[in-house]
């Protein structure tokens, strides 16, 4: 783009520009006010990232996107929308001067376009006017030092946000589809009372979109969100240490060598997700999360707790979670093998069918607990304790029976109940 300034727009354009289109107002106003916008950010930046430009031509390229923005929407008006060629130039515009400026001037690209509301969309299935698919937003940074910045109804899909900074930003809505999330940080992040602020009747949508997006190593630290969907996301070795989230989907997320320590999970989905080497310790979910099919092969959910959550198919191979307190949950056709749950205590668990082989059940506390057809080869129970269970149709030993500390009130293989 080469400046081109004898069509400088005088006052009077901006003036009708501005009378005749709501949307573009905030172009306007930002035009108006770019002289001391760019003049800070080069004075500040000045000495940063010289392989790309030097400061004045990075704010000379800045300069001549707002140019071809602006005459994109005096040109098309309301007709400048998603499917139109005004969004296709105007992508175009986007993508070629992002690889020209600093994360400084990045960060200023995106907060023009957001103001303008070209990047925001209004109901979820909406697009937004400009796509950010493969837009380098690398090293952004959003955060502000004591400052909660919001944003409502971002939409920032399939953008490149390397070490993106959303520290402390308050996100109602932000669609993060399909970016390239690698080393962001989330941390202290949030996206509640999203409904209250807009008053708008959609409670059961969903209010982050992370789907299919790749997070890879990024960080979660503090966050709390609501209804989030992380559906198909690659959220491996994520540090989601105190990361808290209810109505959740994680559905076939890979989320492998997560820290998740101290991580409250309520009423979600965590089906068909691959949480293998994890650390899971001192973490909460429940009521109600279904982890069906989910690995947690040598997870560490020492001290974890689970009410209500649904194990069905689930492999808990070479796990541990000792001390674990399991309530009302179900394990058909789950798989412990070489898994230690020593310490545990479940109550009402119906391990329907769940092989048990070579697990460790030392010093376990199990009441009202169903183990038809469970099959407790090379199993340790030694010290363990189960009261009003049912051990019918099992597949253990008289040898692991005479290990156990009690079987108060339980029904033995050979159906007898004892008192
Ligand atoms: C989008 O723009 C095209 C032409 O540019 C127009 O035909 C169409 O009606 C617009 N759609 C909406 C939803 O405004
Ligand atoms: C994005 O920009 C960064 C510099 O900030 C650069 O190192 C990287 O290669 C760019 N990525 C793509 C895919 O263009
Ligand atoms: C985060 O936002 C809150 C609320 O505006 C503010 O008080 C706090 O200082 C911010 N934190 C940081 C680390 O900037
Ligand atoms: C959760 O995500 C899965 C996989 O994308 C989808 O099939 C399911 O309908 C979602 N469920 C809810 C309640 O959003
Ligand atoms: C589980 O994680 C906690 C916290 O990091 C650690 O102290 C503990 O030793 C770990 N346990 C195992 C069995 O790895
Ligand atoms: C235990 O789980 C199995 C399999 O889901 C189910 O058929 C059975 O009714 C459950 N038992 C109880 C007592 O809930
Ligand atoms: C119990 O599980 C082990 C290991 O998977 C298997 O070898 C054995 O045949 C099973 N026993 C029964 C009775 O199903
Ligand atoms: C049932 O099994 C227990 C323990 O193995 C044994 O003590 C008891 O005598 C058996 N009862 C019957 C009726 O076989």
């Amino acid at each position: 783009m080469q400046a081109d300034r004898k069509n400088k727009p005088t006052c009077f354009d901006w003036i009708q520009l501005l009378l005749t289109f709501c949307v573009p107002v905030a172009i306007v106003v930002y035009t108006i006010l770019e002289n001391n916008r760019d003049l800070a950010i080069s004075t500040q930046h000045r000495n940063q990232d010289l392989s790309i430009a030097d400061g004045q031509q990075q704010d000379t390229v800045l300069r001549e996107y707002k140019k071809t923005l602006s005459r994109l929407v005096e040109k098309h008006g309301l007709f400048f929308n998603y499917s139109s060629s005004a969004s296709l130039i105007a992508r175009s515009s986007t993508t070629v001067a992002l690889n020209q400026i600093d994360p400084a001037r990045r960060k200023f690209l995106l907060s023009l376009l957001y103001d303008a509301k070209l990047i925001t969309y209004d109901l979820p299935t909406d697009p937004s006017v400009i796509s950010l698919d493969y837009a380098n937003f690398t090293d952004i940074c959003l955060f502000i030092k004591f400052i909660n910045p919001v944003y409502i109804h971002l939409n920032v899909e399939g953008a490149i946000m390397i070490r993106a900074d959303f520290r402390n930003v308050t996100l109602h809505g932000a669609k993060f589809n399909k970016a390239i999330l690698h080393y962001a940080d989330f941390s202290f992040s949030n996206n509640v009372k999203f409904y209250d602020v807009l008053g708008f009747d959609g409670s059961n949508d969903i209010t982050l979109f992370f789907r299919n997006s790749d997070i890879t190593s990024a960080k979660f630290l503090h966050v709390k969100y609501e209804r989030v969907s992380f559906e198909h996301a690659l959220l491996r070795n994520a540090d989601m240490k105190s990361f808290a989230c209810v109505s959740c989907n994680f559905s076939f997320s890979f989320m492998g060598r997560t820290n998740l320590i101290n991580a409250v999970i309520e009423d979600s989905l965590m089906d068909f997700v691959d949480l293998s080497d994890s650390n899971l310790y001192r973490s909460r979910f429940g009521e109600n999360i279904d982890f069906h099919s989910t690995i947690l092969f040598r997870v560490n959910g020492t001290y974890t707790s689970f009410t209500h959550c649904q194990f069905t198919l689930t492999a808990f191979g070479s796990a541990i979670f000792d001390y674990t307190k399991m309530e009302d949950s179900t394990f058909f056709n789950a798989n412990f093998i070489e898994a230690s749950i020593q310490y545990g205590v479940f109550t009402r668990a119906n391990f329907t069918q769940a092989n048990l082989f070579a697990s460790d059940w030392r010093n376990v506390r199990c009441e009202k607990c169903i183990f038809y057809r469970a099959n407790f080869t090379d199993a340790n129970l030694l010290n363990a304790i189960f009261i009003d269970s049912d051990f019918q149709d099992v597949f253990i030993t008289k040898e692991q029976l005479r290990q156990t500390a009690s079987l108060k009130g339980s029904i033995l293989p050979n159906g007898t109940l004892v008192n």
